[in-house]
């Protein structure tokens, strides 16, 4: 006989990923809004792959591949890298076996160009996103941020010196790593990432918005609390869609 945790998602925080078939999920938002503070909250909720175009591309920076080569430019500045070149990278992502049960994707799409690549991609393959979770933050908030980031070298967990600090001061508390600062961190680079947001990002908004598939979150608030917002939101639409 069904249990009634059955058919609801949030019963249980560590039993998500047996109720939830397949979650296509997108974070949008401006830098430094907390979309890789939350991902790594979602993954370990749903055991969803997880790809990040920053850390894609950074890797590829860092170990030299023709994409890193090309890419690297783009970054400094704190531009954006071509459509054609980041888009491949995600749909091949997205088709692969790893993926089958949904994934989550921060940082992609970034322009219209690229929702609608992903799109295309997804309709081939007879899926659909689930929903595009915005985290919203006001730009000197985004600042503020940003200049007090830090990351750990091995695995890219995010802290803040301030907001979010690791129990042992430029070390991370997960594998113990130092933690180092962004080279897009410094603040003329941010101002500058967040005229490209507004300029080329917010219209995948809009592009979202006309399909519905939009669900605001309110960035400003600590990190748990967002987490629990995004959660319940989620589990909402499970049931929805079960109705
Ligand atoms: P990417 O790495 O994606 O950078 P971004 O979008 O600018 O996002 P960030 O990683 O800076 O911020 P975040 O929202 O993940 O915030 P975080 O959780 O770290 O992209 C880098 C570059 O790659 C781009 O500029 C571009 O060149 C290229 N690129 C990437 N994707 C591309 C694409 N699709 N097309 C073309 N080019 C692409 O949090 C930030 C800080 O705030 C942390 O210190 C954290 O501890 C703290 N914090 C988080 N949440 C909270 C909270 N609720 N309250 C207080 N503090 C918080």
């Amino acid at each position: 006989m069904p249990s009634p945790c059955d058919s609801i998602v949030l019963c249980r925080g560590d039993s998500l990923a047996q109720v939830v078939s397949e979650l296509n999920l997108i974070l949008l938002g401006p830098p430094g809004a907390g979309k890789g503070t939350q991902a790594e909250r979602l993954r370990a909720d749903f055991e969803l792959p997880y790809y990040a175009t920053g850390d894609i591309l950074r890797a590829a920076v860092k170990e030299g591949t023709p994409l890193g080569r090309e890419a690297k430019e783009y970054m400094d500045r704190g531009d954006l890298v071509p459509d054609d070149l980041i888009g491949r990278v995600i749909v091949e992502r997205v088709d692969g076996a790893d993926a089958r049960d949904g994934f989550v994707l921060d940082g992609f799409p970034r322009t219209v160009k690229q929702a609608e690549v992903l799109g295309a991609a997804l309709e081939s393959l007879g899926r659909r996103l689930t929903a595009a979770l915005s985290i919203e933050v006001p730009d000197e908030e985004v600042i503020r941020r940003l200049s007090g980031r830090r990351m750990c070298e091995k695995n890219g967990h995010v802290y803040h010196v301030e907001l979010d600090p690791p129990k042992n001061p430029g070390f991370c508390d997960q594998d113990g790593s130092v933690l180092v600062q962004r080279e897009d961190d410094k603040e003329e680079t941010v101002r500058h990432r967040l005229r490209v947001f507004h300029d080329q990002t917010r219209p995948v908004i809009d592009h979202y918005l006309k399909q519905s598939l939009v669900r605001r979150f309110d960035g400003c608030r600590p990190p748990e609390e967002v987490h629990g917002h995004i959660r319940a939101t989620l589990a909402t639409l499970r049931l929805e869609e079960e109705l």
